[in-house]
């Protein structure tokens, strides 16, 4: 059975692949290693706590003893953790570059020590490419992050590739587009819509809300990590996309609309600096190795309001500590 070490297990997309690989491999052995930033939440794994197959450590990927530790035995690393919201990177980027880049190299370094470690998949994301106004993204276009969060995860990227290019670590990198579903900390557009309408609040679209997402439902993500460490070409990059793109107030539009609410509640906002206008990724790689995704967005955002409808004992504690600035206004926003 596979030995796993998810970093990062304990936040959105990190505890719905142990959920993921679990209700594939009950058998397999899985073990976390998260630092329990703002958006780590042991309650995101507290099905699988008592599992004998599973194992929790709290500790940072950038310490070399815990990473050590958290591979040992290990055949197959996810790497998840890092600092991921664009407007914390634009207000304090420094831990940015701490976790997403010096981190992995942490990581990679031990991988390199660690020789029955068969694959380590590096997860990066679709904004190393810049913004497109037409056309898509292949894994070969150029690369021209717009923002801190962006540039940081280019760098654990490319250290990624380097460490498979110079020294033959295992690794496979995936680019993602923008991710949602259920156990999404509320600080995220689609959760923070979602739980506003759900009080009657209005919610905060940055601009005219022109912008243009492509939508990945977090458990076609996780199925495309699950193939990419069974078929995936070490020292190759795949892009994942949920190819449903639309405008932010298409977005806004619909779910309004599945909750039944009024677009009066829509309260637009100064615009994000440096805001990407465009994201589209061409994923024939990874379908020619029989992935595509499978949730479209209707349904997709149906079965997310559904479970935060039901889950107000999981986000509301969450949303009660969160600035403010996140819940009614953005940044850079002066009242
Ligand atoms: N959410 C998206 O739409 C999206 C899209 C593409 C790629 N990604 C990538 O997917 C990964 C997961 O994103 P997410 O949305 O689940 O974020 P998240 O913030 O929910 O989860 C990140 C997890 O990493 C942990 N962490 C942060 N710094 C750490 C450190 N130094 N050591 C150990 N653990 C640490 C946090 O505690 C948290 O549990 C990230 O690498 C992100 O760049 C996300």
């Amino acid at each position: 059975m596979a030995r796993y070490l998810i970093t990062g297990g304990a936040g959105f997309i990190g505890s719905n692949f142990v959920r993921y690989v679990f209700e594939r491999e009950p058998g397999a052995y899985i073990r976390v290693l998260d630092k329990l930033t703002y958006s780590g939440n042991l309650n995101n794994l507290k099905d699988f706590r008592r599992k004998s197959n599973f194992e929790f450590i709290k500790g940072d990927i950038c310490d070399e003893a815990i990473v050590r530790r958290a591979m040992k035995n290990i055949h197959v690393v996810v790497n998840f953790a890092a600092e991921v919201a664009v407007d914390r990177s634009i207000n304090a980027p420094e831990e940015f570059l701490q976790t997403d880049i010096f981190g992995v190299y942490r990581l990679l370094t031990e991988a390199r020590r660690q020789t029955q470690l068969k694959k380590l998949v590096q997860i990066s994301t679709d904004e190393v490419y810049g913004h497109i106004h037409e056309g898509s993204f292949t894994e070969l276009s150029s690369l021209n992050p717009r923002n801190p969060y962006a540039a940081s995860k280019l760098g654990g990227d490319r250290l990624a590739f380097s460490f498979y290019e110079t020294f033959g670590v295992p690794v496979v990198i995936s680019r993602a587009s923008n991710n949602y579903g259920p156990w999404a900390y509320p600080e995220k557009v689609i959760p923070l819509f979602i739980t506003n309408l759900m009080d009657d609040l209005p919610v905060p679209l940055y601009g005219k809300g022109a912008q243009i997402r492509d939508w990945l439902f977090v458990e076609d993500h996780c199925a495309a990590i699950l193939l990419l460490i069974q078929k995936g070409k070490n020292g190759e990059v795949y892009n994942v996309g949920g190819e449903q793109e639309c405008t932010n107030l298409e977005l806004t539009n619909m779910i309004l609309k599945a909750m039944g609410k009024d677009q009066g509640l829509i309260k637009f906002v100064q615009d994000r600096p440096g805001h990407d206008f465009r994201y589209s990724l061409d994923c024939r790689k990874l379908r020619s190795l029989g992935w595509r995704p499978k949730k479209s967005l209707e349904e997709g955002l149906l079965k997310t309001i559904r479970w935060y409808e039901a889950s107000e004992d999981w986000w509301r504690p969450l949303k009660k500590k969160m600035e403010r600035r996140y819940v009614t206004g953005f940044w850079g926003e002066k009242k």
